[in-house]
């Protein structure tokens, strides 16, 4: 942990602090949690759970509801698209990026085409700092802030706490590791999101996450949204970045996105309250080939436009650690179902 902070930093802080979901507020040790029902709980259970997260929305921001209707169709997408502001990149640039020399407008071009850019690669000081924070520093199990443990300690606090600890967040926490600082604030992560997404993109959320090995069953599995793809609906425009800061195999439970997804989509999968879609639905309309599972070294990291359909999987092997940087063109609503600090 570094010995001071910039004064952003700290105000990043105290906002994320202060903005904590007041469902993961009130959890309860003993109650079913918000991830139990994320992945296992019924259609209707899963839509019900997150309407008081809704209407928080609403309230606190009107201009959320016109999204969350229209958002998830190709027209209304297309229509906030020719919002999107040009952006030509400074002609005096900034602070050199970690990631070296890769262009941000041939990594738009493939987001544009694609949905997915990969072969971002975090220097390996900087990925071996954010690990080491990460398993020094306690996370919270479940999206639950009362099931506080170290992710070492995993299989004591499953016990300790009696329910599978299926995932272990750090939420503002995160903020605190200068490497995670480095990457979010890098300057080839908002080149890209500017140039795909046009002059307004803005940082929005920035998370490092582990995902365990569950003892779910086969047919938990089938039932969990983590068997599903899904598309995510916080912004009109949104690009996420994602980096394994493990090594993460085809058995460590690796992201998949299905290539060319986020600009075609059936009217079926347009026209329902659902983001969620069973795998073969969605593989049979857009060809098994065109999933791509990330898997790669630690510090391997890729790019994805989150309209495109995606899903993460279970690990079996051995816990994943990652990091997600968002960026998007709306002011962020409060809504934090996946819990992460929300940076203005
Ligand atoms: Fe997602």
């Amino acid at each position: 942990m570094p010995a001071t902070t910039s004064a952003a930093d700290d105000q990043a802080k105290r906002q994320a602090q202060a903005q904590v979901n007041p469902v993961q507020a009130q959890g309860n040790p003993g109650a079913p949690d918000l991830e139990a029902i994320a992945r296992q709980g019924s259609r209707w259970k899963r839509m019900a759970v997150r309407i008081p997260t809704y209407i928080a929305d609403v309230k606190e921001n009107p201009a959320w509801l016109p999204m969350f209707v229209l958002a998830r169709t190709l027209p209304g997408r297309r229509a906030h698209w020719l919002t999107a502001k040009r952006y030509s990149k400074p002609v005096t640039a900034a602070r050199p990026s970690v990631f070296g020399d890769i262009s941000a407008e041939a990594a738009a071009k493939s987001l544009k085409q694609d949905g997915i850019f990969a072969g971002l690669q975090i220097p390996p000081e900087i990925h071996g700092e954010i690990r080491s924070f990460a398993e020094e520093t306690p996370c919270f199990g479940n999206f639950n802030r009362k099931l506080e443990f170290r992710a070492k300690d995993h299989a004591e606090a499953e016990k300790r706490f009696g329910r599978p600890l299926l995932s272990g967040h750090h939420f503002e926490r995160c903020l605190d590791s200068p490497g995670v600082r480095t990457i979010q604030n890098d300057p080839l992560l908002i080149d890209i999101a500017r140039h795909y997404l046009g002059a307004q993109a803005r940082l929005i959320t920035t998370r490092i996450w582990w995902s365990f090995p569950t003892k779910a069953s086969e047919a938990d599995r089938s039932l969990a949204s983590l068997d599903k793809f899904h598309f995510d609906l916080d912004d009109w425009r949104m690009i996420k970045f994602f980096f394994n800061l493990v090594d993460v195999d085809e058995r460590t439970g690796p992201h998949v996105f299905v290539k060319g997804s986020h600009n075609r989509r059936k009217v079926k999968h347009q026209c329902t309250l659902l983001v969620g879609h069973p795998a073969d639905e969605v593989l049979d309309y857009y060809g098994k080939e065109s999933a791509v599972t990330l898997t790669g070294k630690a510090g391997y990291g890729f790019v994805e436009d989150p309209f495109g359909f995606h899903m993460g999987t279970v690990p079996e092997t051995r816990p994943r650690l990652m990091m997600e940087v968002g960026f998007g063109v709306s002011k962020p609503s409060r809504r934090r179902f996946h819990g992460e600090p929300i940076l203005r």
